[in-house]
């Protein structure tokens, strides 16, 4: 068969991670191969993300770079996927006629028949499903859960991922099997309100599912991710205490620290019964990082709505956050609020916001200096990927992550006769942490750990 080249962009979160590499996964049969480079791309897909108004206009930005492309080589087929596509649908073609192909969140298992049909045909395609009851995940994609029931006023997962379906945990363990054959070691369990998991359905729950995936053999390490605050139950607390792979970090959005702005938002929990949640899992869990997410500039947010946002953060002392200034999304019932905060002011406070963390991150930081640390090495550091020093070996400076999910980098003799054994991407290393940046530690290998040896060919991987 003749080898055709698939270039993905993936915009967004690590479900669009996960399906990208479902998606190319899919087309293998069809002859394409990844290509990371759009001029040698036979087809081009862009996966798409919805959730804020900035993802979607990097998604319509770079499709439209594309157009250049497809002038220049006719036979270019462009496809869009992800959350935008199913928001948008047909609509999509209307605006930008070069697009071959958009399909929607819940279809990739049809994408190699529509990709032959366009093949065959040149046709434009649309496929846009409305959620069929069954979750393809179960069978094709695979995710701890997708889709989301809670309706928060400013979002639009509920619109475009769905009602929330989990998996059966079969479905789940025997691909977690799979991977690990493959040389996987640290797995994350996603799905956009995941701690919810199998409620609906009558499953088992989502501490047993996380008990279940701790007991496969050969597994490194597991991780979720995203938690709502309302699902956090105490089994899933005393999770992070008693199972012994599961990294002792929390991704817990709170979105704001005002109980009136979370009464508008509709999340279900208060400042109070989320401090409380928070205090608990610091007494079962006290090594747990925990970070979150935070709207900035929400509808009708006061400034002493926003002071009170503030004031949380200082209470929790988070390792890291995510901010977002809000925007409106279509669906979403916040985007018909009235007094709405102007751009200026929305981008004023994040900014205020980021600068908080910013000198709580580097105060959490420092506190780690003089700590060991196990890192998982993911890859070569990108910001000093190697170099000579006269007399050694090459030294080469790695990158990885601790079990709080801070990034560590460190120098480590590429030379099998000196003290510090060399590393490679899967090697779990201790390091001990020297010094403190804003965004990272830098640290001194220890030593490998022993399971080290058989964590080769390891590379992180979201089911
Ligand atoms: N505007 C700004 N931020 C948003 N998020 C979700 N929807 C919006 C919106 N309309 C943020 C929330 C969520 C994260 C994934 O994105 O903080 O937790
Ligand atoms: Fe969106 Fe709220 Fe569901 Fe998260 S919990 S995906 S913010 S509706």
């Amino acid at each position: 068969m003749q080898t055709k080249y698939l270039y993905i962009n993936t915009i967004g979160c690590q479900m669009n991670v996960y399906d990208s590499e479902k998606i190319a996964v899919v087309l293998q049969p069809l002859g394409y191969e990844l290509t990371p480079s759009v001029d040698t791309a036979d087809l081009i897909i862009v996966n798409t993300c919805a959730i804020r108004g900035k993802a979607e206009q990097k998604a319509f930005s770079f499709l439209g770079r594309m157009a250049k492309l497809k002038r220049k080589r006719p036979g270019l087929i462009i496809g869009m996927g992800g959350c935008v596509a199913q928001q948008e649908g047909r609509k999509i073609l209307e605006r930008m006629p070069f697009v071959d192909l958009v399909f929607g969140t819940h279809v990739i298992s049809r994408l190699p028949e529509m990709v032959t049909r366009i093949e065959q045909k040149r046709c434009h395609l649309v496929d846009k499903t409305v959620y069929p009851g069954i979750n393809e995940y179960d069978s094709i994609t695979g995710a701890g859960s997708n889709g989301c029931d809670n309706y928060c006023t400013y979002c639009v997962v509920p619109y475009v991922r769905g009602r929330e379906t989990s998996r059966q945990p079969e479905f789940i363990l025997s691909e977690i099997l799979e991977l690990i054959g493959t040389g996987v070691r640290d797995v994350t369990l996603l799905g956009q309100n995941v701690n919810s998991y199998g409620q609906k359905e009558g499953l088992c729950s989502f501490a047993g599912l996380l008990e279940k995936v701790n007991a496969l053999k050969g597994l490194g390490r597991l991780r979720f991710t995203t938690s709502h605050p309302k699902d956090l139950s105490e089994d899933l607390m005393l999770a992070f205490r008693d199972l012994d792979k599961l990294c002792r970090h929390i991704h817990l959005p709170v979105q704001s620290g005002a109980n009136t702005v979370l009464k508008r938002m509709n999340r279900k929990y208060t400042r109070e019964t989320y401090l409380e949640k928070i205090e608990k899992l610091r007494q079962i869990c006290p090594e747990i990082a925990i970070t979150s997410d935070f709207i900035a500039g929400f509808p009708g947010e006061t400034e002493a709505e926003f002071l009170e946002t503030l004031d949380l953060i200082k209470t929790v002392e988070y390792d890291s956050l995510f901010a977002f200034v809000y925007s409106d999304r279509p669906n979403a019932p916040a985007a018909h609020f009235g007094d709405k905060i102007s751009e200026t002011e929305k981008k004023a406070r994040l900014q205020v916001l980021l600068d908080l963390q910013e000198e709580l991150t580097h105060k959490k930081n420092r506190s780690m200096v003089g700590s060991i640390q196990a890192v998982l090495v993911e890859g070569l550091s990108r910001k000093q990927p190697g170099h000579m020093e006269s007399g050694k070996g090459p030294i080469v400076q790695w990158s990885g992550r601790t079990e709080g999910n801070k990034i560590v980098n460190f120098n480590c003799a590429d030379d099998r006769e000196t003290a510090v054994p060399a590393v490679e991407a899967g090697y779990l290393v201790d390091v001990k942490i020297k010094r403190a940046l804003s965004h990272s530690l830098w640290g001194e290998p220890v030593g490998a750990k022993t399971e080290t040896a058989d964590l080769k060919g390891d590379k992180s991987y979201a089911a």
